[in-house]
């Protein structure tokens, strides 16, 4: 394969022969050439391509490029005396490989992120989502780096299933029968014995459950999938489908659990910073220009951690500053959990051991018996980034946790077995891959950082 741009900038000097193809984002005209802006999305900065009106095919062709265009450039590649780029090339062959029309929509100018998303299939095309793009794939790199360095398996947790891990009831279903006829019981209700898998399934909201399976025979691993949750949420911050990374640690409790969350976001901010230095550059410049510090702010200090019950006895004391009241019980909105990590500490923040009502079944009841072993980790104007905890491991109080919400005992019978038979404590989290890029690039919503966002009313392309 011929060079990328990237590759060219970054290996070849002045004076060699090249071959570039790519998008063109503009052109201009003077007396003697055509100056072309070319970009091939693999690095921020295209090329400046000259060429020559003397070029054989320049009245038929490269006068007609327009924005948009598809072209391969054949020339020499020279310092450029003009501002803004250290290379340019001198164009000795120009072809065209698809011309873009007047009503290409991507016209260099300034375009809402709500005009792109209605492109999506175009938006890659843009600078800032081709620098999430590819700050995208570099931190999914991130994440298998680093827990390979760690000793952890990488186990794919099954799509579609028949457990509902957060026990919202969030799930959308998995079904082959017919929604206007579907097979009915003698009662009149649905007969899902009749369904594909004989039962009601469902896509996950969480492989953790699954995870833990594996965690207790692997000792550390952790998954990294596509995620699905029903909940009408409409809001910058949630996704219907999402990737999560779920790490889970036999012989692990729970304040070591927070040491892994805590080296684990270190360590993608840490790699961001080290790789994606332009991309982060342009993010600082163009998009929030707190992106860089946040990201610096949380490589060089230990994150704070306090109890929800010293979490909440602050929040109390700031009462007026809130839209929602707080009280002991009630969960943290997320006004509640920014003011924390942007106001009273200015770092990310790990919330610890939280009423049971307010978590879910599987976390590990606490001697109070009030609260359980779950921790959040918030960070500055995302609030949420992980949710974790430790996991309940003894048989009784797990098979009582799960009658008391209402769970179907025999339909667990394979996640109490793992109580049954060599039961360990053990932990882990679940990360929003999205919310980290959130953090990352400092983009406001998050259908910005994903390619095809999901949403309630949205499911185009
Ligand atoms: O806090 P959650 O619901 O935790 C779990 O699912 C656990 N089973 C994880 C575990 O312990 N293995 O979700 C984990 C994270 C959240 O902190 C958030 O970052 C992200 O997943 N998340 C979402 N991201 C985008 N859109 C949504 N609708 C999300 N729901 C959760
Ligand atoms: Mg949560």
């Amino acid at each position: 394969m011929d060079k990328l741009i990237k590759e060219i900038l970054s290996s070849s000097n002045a004076g060699v022969d090249v071959k570039v193809s790519g998008w063109v984002r503009t052109r201009r005209e003077s007396k003697e050439f055509s100056f072309l802006e070319i970009n091939d999305g693999s690095t921020l900065s295209g090329l400046q391509v000259i060429a020559p009106t003397t070029l054989p095919n320049y009245t038929d062709d490269v006068a007609r490029i327009t924005t948009g265009s598809s072209v391969t450039v054949e020339g020499k590649l020279v310092e450029s005396p003009g501002k803004g780029q250290r290379y340019e090339v001198q164009a000795t062959k120009i072809s065209i490989h698809g011309l873009a029309p007047k009503d290409y929509p991507l016209q260099k100018k300034r375009h809402s992120f709500e005009f792109l998303r209605e492109i999506a299939h175009l938006r890659p095309r843009t600078n800032s989502i081709g620098a999430v793009a590819r700050v995208r794939s570099s931190l999914s790199n991130a994440v298998h780096s680093f827990f390979t360095q760690n000793g952890f398996v990488y186990v794919h947790t099954p799509i579609i299933t028949t457990s509902d891990c957060e026990g919202a009831g969030s799930m959308f279903r998995v079904s082959t029968l017919d929604p206007d006829n579907p097979p009915r019981k003698e009662d009149g209700a649905v007969d899902y014995t009749k369904d594909f898998f004989g039962r009601q399934a469902s896509l996950t909201v969480s492989g953790q459950l699954e995870g833990e399976a594996y965690a207790l025979a692997l000792s550390r691993i952790y998954t990294f999938g596509p995620t699905f949750r029903a909940e009408n949420s409409n809001t910058a911050r949630h996704l219907a489908e999402f990737w999560m990374i779920e790490p889970e640690m036999a012989f692990c409790r729970l304040m070591q659990n927070m040491d892994v969350a805590e080296e684990f976001v270190r360590y993608l901010a840490q790699y961001a910073l080290e790789h994606n230095g332009e991309d982060l550059q342009f993010f600082n410049d163009r998009i929030d220009k707190s992106v860089i510090a946040t990201l610096e702010n949380i490589k060089a200090q230990p994150f704070e951690r306090l109890s929800y019950s010293e979490a909440v006895k602050i929040l109390k004391s700031n009462d007026s500053k809130f839209q929602y009241p707080v009280s002991w019980g009630a969960d943290l909105q997320s006004e509640h959990e920014r003011f924390l990590t942007e106001e009273v500490f200015s770092k990310p923040v790990i919330v610890y051991d939280y009423p049971k009502e307010i978590k879910a079944f599987y976390m590990r009841l606490n001697d109070d018996n009030e609260t359980v072993g779950a921790m959040d980790l918030l960070v500055p104007r995302i609030g949420e980034l992980i949710g974790g905890s430790e996991r309940e491991e003894r048989h009784e109080v797990l098979s009582s946790r799960m009658r008391q919400s209402g769970l179907n005992e025999e339909e667990y019978r394979w996640y109490l077995d793992l109580r049954r038979f060599g039961s360990t404590p053990h932990a882990g989290f679940g990360l929003g891959f999205e919310r980290l890029l959130l953090l990352v690039t400092g983009m406001q919503n998050i259908r910005e950082v994903i390619p095809f966002p999901r949403f309630p009313g949205n499911a185009q392309f």
